[in-house]
């Protein structure tokens, strides 16, 4: 019988015996699949699993605090942040090409993790030989895999690691789909924000900024999405669509009126998409009501935004993110 419950009961008694008394390390990304994969090895193995969390400064309004807080009252789990989002504007700067943001954030992100876990080992020994990872059925099928013999080797240029060392994968959602992730997910107890949590890009804010990333456009960015995501759940319809981008256009301003003054700021794309796999996507026939107080809001309390534009391209053409 397939019930959350016995998949629970089922991967913790596997967890147990694959990793023993020895050590594991999870990244959190702040997305659904690792967070679940996260808690199902926590209830496995306790203090045995160390995460780590890279805060590259690109997450939306709330996400850090959910992982940094909410999932550890959840789970208890043993968790290492790092703050790293400096680093990671140090090596945007300048940079407005999105395949090289793309790039610089990939890079930085390895990095830093790697860094992360030299010094977990340092602190903990050489027994920490686990790594686990949110792999989903659909991900396994994809990759032409299925035997779970898959080593992963560290790069050894980087983060000061020891060159032999090899991790053992753990992965405890391998049988399981997306919804099914959930359902575990919050049989565990996860707070609602991670577990029904829409897509998210890795590369987070920083390719949905047109043009350079910078600090400010990051807040202001985080500022109109928070609005956005906020009237989208008021009105009920963040579980209809598969997600909506909200993007800024920073190198382009338009001429506004405001007050009795002119206004000369920029514009906000909303990107609101339905979708089965991403593969390919419709545009949202959001009610135009939601719309307006989407818009009427930006507007109003977003400094620097006097124009909110509806991207009501399908995929194809147009991709999902605009980078
Ligand atoms: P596109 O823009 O290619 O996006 O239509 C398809 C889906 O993938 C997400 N996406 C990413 N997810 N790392 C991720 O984990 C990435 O670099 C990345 N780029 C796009 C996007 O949000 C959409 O759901």
């Amino acid at each position: 019988d397939w019930t959350t419950g016995n998949v629970i009961e089922e991967q913790v008694a596997a967890i147990r015996e694959q990793v023993g008394d020895r050590r594991a390390i999870c990244g959190l990304s702040g997305g659904v699949d690792s967070a679940v994969a996260a808690a199902l090895v926590q209830k496995a193995i306790g203090s045995q699993l160390t995460c780590v969390y890279v805060d590259h400064g690109l997450m939306r309004q709330g996400e850090t605090e959910q992982v940094e807080k909410d999932f550890v009252a959840a789970t208890g789990v043993q968790l290492k942040v790092v703050d790293a989002s400096e680093r990671f504007l140090n090596a945007l700067a300048g940079v407005s090409d999105p395949e090289e943001k793309r790039k610089i954030i990939g890079r930085e992100f390895i990095r830093v993790f790697e860094q992360a876990q030299a010094e977990i080992i340092a602190d903990e020994g050489p027994a920490v030989e686990f790594l686990v990872q949110g792999t989903l059925y659909p991900d396994v099928v994809e990759s032409g895999g299925g035997t779970g013999a898959a080593n992963i080797k560290s790069h050894h240029n980087v983060g000061g690691l020891p060159e032999d060392l090899e991790f053992q994968l753990v992965e405890p959602l391998r049988k399981l789909f997306k919804d099914e992730v959930r359902m575990v997910g919050q049989e565990l107890g996860l707070p609602d924000e991670i577990v029904q949590r829409q897509p998210f890009p890795g590369p987070g804010l920083g390719i949905r900024i047109v043009g350079e990333v910078t600090k400010e456009r990051l807040d202001l960015l985080r500022e109109a999405d928070a609005i956005a995501r906020e009237e989208l759940t008021a009105a009920g319809l963040d579980r209809d669509i598969w997600q909506c981008p909200v993007v800024l256009l920073a190198d382009v301003r338009s001429v506004g009126v405001q007050g009795d003054g002119r206004t000369y700021g920029h514009p906000i794309v909303l990107r609101p998409v339905s979708s089965e796999d991403a593969m390919t996507a419709d545009w949202s026939r959001l009610p135009y009501d939601v719309l307006s107080k989407i818009s009427t809001r930006i507007t109003n309390e977003v400094k620097d935004v006097n124009r909110v534009v509806l991207d009501v391209t399908s995929k194809p053409p147009g991709t999902i993110e605009w980078e």
